[in-house]
């Protein structure tokens, strides 16, 4: 196959699953995921899932799974480069055909990168021009100075159709070039226009220091009031965190993660150069991942309107099972000079009550247990007995599932004296809870260990696993390193021919070959190189939830039962007869077929 393979990459990144699958089924938000009706099997009930986060699709009902590419090829019937050829019209870009693709393709990324580069120096020099001093007014009236705007490369976008398009003409760069990168829009009449008119320009450089993009600011009411480069390969919302570029010199114990970009300059200009955002968007495990190898210590500080909350919930949630330890700034709201209570996010905080008093939160920001137990207890009206019981209900299970004897007695007691209840029922009442939690999860294993090896087997006939105890550690090494490609250097040594499952031997080579080469390690991107069936085994094993225990550990534990299956398989001559059973097998199969 001759089409490169940095382009498919980029195209599925560039492609968003939700959109694709969304034109075929109606989708509804359920949690993280959304869920419709299969396309693929009929159903009354939705069991079809996609995950944006993941970029993948798949049906609980059937089987079914995959990303955007797979999607595509099973939806319309397509064979792999017919899938790439319709995706790509879509989204408007030419697949590239070269013989040295990957060769063209990487210097064209370096050239899109200067490009960048070169937009990000007109942006700026804008500011001394007179196009530019309406956006240098705002700098200055966002309070933000001189010293800070240059750190940040803050820039203008001039007021015109194609003052960037002109310059960077003068520079040798054609228009498709600019497209491309995303600085500039094809009108429905073949003209072409800078995509950032009139706005405060906010490169956004990634830890090598590139330039990989833009977000942009009105500086009216108008909308939309923030404006991205589009998702390309360089620019990828989903791993891209807006200052980690500078926080992570930071000489704090944490890192501060906060809703808005200007946020991140004011608080890195206020002494807080451990602040980082989002690009707009949720936080996802591929941020926190990144985080984790800068800090061990998150603080959220979102927003405090519900929409902040929710927010700070959901990331809590993701965090829950990871490394890194949580803490939540709550920022108070701010009463106005008529008396009225409004929102404040970290820039107004600073603005008003100075960095003294942020710092003073900051070190005061409470713990995740504390914060959850804060939700729950603004749920209650605590002086209502009734209500009182349901709080005593509620928090007992949250402090159930926490595994410190000590944690528990501490929070315990400080959420019984907030109702005004002895530590003692408390005490008791979690005791319940945790012996009731315990009950569940011990009905859960069983249930898991009186199933046959049978159904841990791919409904794919071709994958069947020969060796289930090697296969389930191979499947586990494969969920780990997609979850955590930070984990590689660990599982480096291990050898695919130590893998008992040529499926998953095959899977591992890949991602591994991935990891090696700097790509993306990531579901999606396996499209070219898997069949539909397995592609739809993958997303399958990779649904299956890991164990609580922490990653490194589990890791080390299916590498090492792999590695002694194979032992005993070499030993015991076992995978010889195996082999002759198992051509026994695949030839009873063909007979049945023909
Ligand atoms: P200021 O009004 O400049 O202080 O921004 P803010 O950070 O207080 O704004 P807000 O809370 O509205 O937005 C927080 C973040 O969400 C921004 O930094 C953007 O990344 C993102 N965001 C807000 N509005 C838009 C929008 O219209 N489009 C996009 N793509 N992102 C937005
Ligand atoms: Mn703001």
């Amino acid at each position: 196959m001759s089409i490169p393979r940095g382009f498919i990459d980029e195209l599925v990144q560039r492609a968003d699953i939700e959109e694709v699958v969304g034109r075929y089924v109606p989708l509804t938000r359920k949690g993280a995921n959304l869920w419709g009706l299969c396309p693929f099997h009929s159903e009354k009930t939705a069991s079809f899932s996609v995950s944006p986060d993941k970029q993948i699709y798949y049906c609980f009902g059937c089987g079914k799974g995959g990303g955007v590419l797979s999607f595509l090829m099973e939806m319309e019937h397509l064979n792999f480069v017919e899938a790439v050829q319709q995706l790509a019209d879509r989204l408007g870009v030419e697949v590239p055909e070269e013989e040295d693709g990957d060769r063209e393709w990487r210097r064209r990324r370096e050239r899109t990168l200067e490009l960048n580069k070169k937009a990000a120096r007109f942006y700026y020099e804008q500011l001394s021009q007179p196009q530019g001093a309406a956006v240098a007014d705002y700098i200055a009236q966002r309070r933000i100075s001189r010293k800070f705007a240059l750190r940040f490369g803050l820039g203008a976008a001039p007021d015109a159709w194609d003052s960037l398009l002109r310059a960077m003409a003068g520079q040798g760069y054609e228009k498709a070039e600019l497209i491309e990168a995303g600085l500039a829009v094809a009108g429905k009449n073949g003209g072409v226009y800078d995509k950032f008119r009139n706005r405060l320009m906010l490169p956004v450089i990634d830890l090598r220091g590139n330039v990989i993009g833009f977000t942009s600011r009105v500086m009216d009411n108008s909308a939309p009031k923030y404006l991205n480069t589009p998702e390309t390969a360089l620019f990828r919302k989903r791993s891209t965190l807006y200052g980690l570029n500078f926080a992570k010199a930071t000489k704090r114990d944490s890192l501060l993660l906060v809703e808005g970009n200007i946020d991140v300059i004011t608080l890195h200009q206020a002494g807080f150069d451990n602040a980082v955002a989002t690009m707009g968007t949720a936080l996802t495990e591929e941020h926190i991942h990144l985080l984790g190898r800068y800090t061990k210590q998150l603080v959220l500080c979102y927003d405090n309107d519900a929409a902040g909350l929710d927010a700070t919930q959901r990331a809590i949630g993701l965090l829950k099972n990871t490394e890194l330890s949580v803490r939540v700034l709550q920022l108070p709201r701010r009463r106005t000079e008529g008396g009225e209570l409004v929102k404040q996010d970290a820039d107004d905080f600073i603005k008003y009550q100075g960095a003294a008093a942020f710092e003073t939160l900051l070190g005061g920001s409470a713990d995740q247990t504390a914060y959850r137990l804060e939700v729950i207890q603004n749920k209650y009206d605590l002086t209502a007995d009734d209500q009182r019981a349901a709080f005593l209900q509620e928090t007992a299970t949250m402090l159930a599932g926490l595994d410190s004897p000590v944690e528990r007695e501490i929070y315990g007691n400080r959420a019984a004296t907030a109702a005004g209840l002895s530590g003692e029922t408390m005490a008791q009442e979690v005791e319940k809870a945790r012996r009731s939690q315990g009950r569940r999860a011990r009905r859960q294993e069983e249930r898991r260990a009186m199933t046959p090896a049978d159904s841990f087997q791919p409904s794919q006939r071709q994958l069947r696993y020969q060796n289930v105890r090697s296969a389930r550690a191979e499947e586990g090494i494969i969920r780990l390193l997609l979850l955590d490609s930070g984990l590689f250097p660990q599982a480096e040594e291990l050898q695919e021919d130590e893998f008992s499952s040529p499926f998953l031997s095959k899977l591992f080579r890949l991602l591994k070959e991935r990891w090696q080469a700097g790509e993306a390690v990531a579901i999606p991107a396996l499209s070219a190189d898997l069949s539909t069936e397995e592609m739809s085994r993958l997303v399958q094993l990779a649904q299956a939830p890991e164990t609580g225990q922490q990653k490194e550990k589990a890791l080390a534990d299916y590498i090492e039962r792999v590695r002694s299956e194979a032992a005993k398989q070499r030993s015991s001559g076992y995978d010889r007869l195996l082999a002759v059973r198992e051509q026994k097998r695949k030839k009873t199969m063909e007979d049945d077929v023909l």
